[in-house]
């Protein structure tokens, strides 16, 4: 995670939407359980914002408050969910594919799980090869695409009243990549978009774009993406935490 030192952490006032790259089993697994949990059909066991408790200072004070008394955090009625995937299934149809949760459990969601449906994708086989899906953007160029993402996350955020958004990517691992020169800073990466350079993945797309619209970017994949010299400078310029590789950060990157 970057934060810059001292910086105020924003209190989680108002709706929080949460912008889901992918919409597989990771995604509809989080939405159906918060779905759940607000629907009283279960509870959050193993959540970490929910159930996840902080010891402070030594063993011996005792002080070991729930993380969400600690940090200011939205509470599971505040959260709005969006999506992307290169399929058009909604969360449900998604949900009952994905085939993590019980069925039975998964009908009683339908309705909450139905209204979530992807928009389309930001995706390139190059970098995903033995998936292929008709749910797709198409662009003049990787710069364009980008400016689509921003429309979007502005009209989600509109549509739905939120006041803060997050986005986590939560889709297929894309290709190893190793950084490249025109990762090295803000204009060469935006001049190899225009250009449609393969060192740019469409994971890094989301990214910036979310970066763009001063949204934080989660990433739940091993992938590259944010970890370039120009995806941080501007993370940095607009004051944006990232955070994540591969849903792990909390055990072992921290
Ligand atoms: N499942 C786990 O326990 C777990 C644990 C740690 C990390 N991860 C990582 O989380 C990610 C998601 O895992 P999953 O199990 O949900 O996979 P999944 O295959 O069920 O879902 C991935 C979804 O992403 C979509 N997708 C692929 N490329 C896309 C793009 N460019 N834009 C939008 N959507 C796109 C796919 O169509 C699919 O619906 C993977 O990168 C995985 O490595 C998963």
């Amino acid at each position: 995670m970057s934060v810059k030192k001292g910086a105020e952490i924003a209190p989680a006032k108002g709706k929080l939407g949460v912008l889901l790259v992918g919409l597989g089993a990771v995604s509809t697994t989080f939405i159906a359980g918060v779905e759940a949990i607000k629907e009283g059909l279960a509870e959050p066991i193993g959540s970490l914002t929910q159930m996840g408790a902080i010891r402070l200072g030594k063993r011996t004070d005792n002080r070991v408050p729930r993380i969400k008394k600690f940090v200011p955090l939205a509470g599971l009625n505040d959260l709005v969910f969006g999506a992307w995937d290169i399929f058009p299934d909604s969360a449900y149809e998604a949900a009952m594919h994905a085939g993590v949760l019980e069925k039975d459990l998964l009908t009683k969601l339908k309705k909450p799980l139905q209204k979530v449906k992807p928009m389309k994708a930001v995706f390139d086989q190059t970098y995903v090869k033995r998936l292929s899906g008709t749910n797709v953007k198409q662009g003049k160029n990787k710069f364009e695409l980008a400016k689509q993402l921003i429309d979007e996350i502005a009209e989600f955020k509109r549509k739905n009243k939120c006041d803060r958004l997050v986005m986590i990517w939560a889709a297929s691992t894309e290709i190893f990549m190793k950084p490249h020169t025109v990762h090295r800073n803000l204009q060469t990466f935006e001049q190899a978009m225009r250009e449609n350079h393969k060192a740019i993945a469409p994971s890094m797309i989301y990214a910036y774009a979310a970066l763009q619209a001063g949204v934080p970017f989660a990433n739940g994949a091993p992938n590259l993406t944010v970890d370039i010299p120009a995806l941080m400078d501007l993370a940095n310029k607009k004051g944006v935490a990232v955070c994540g590789k591969d849903f792990k950060t909390g055990q072992t990157l921290m």
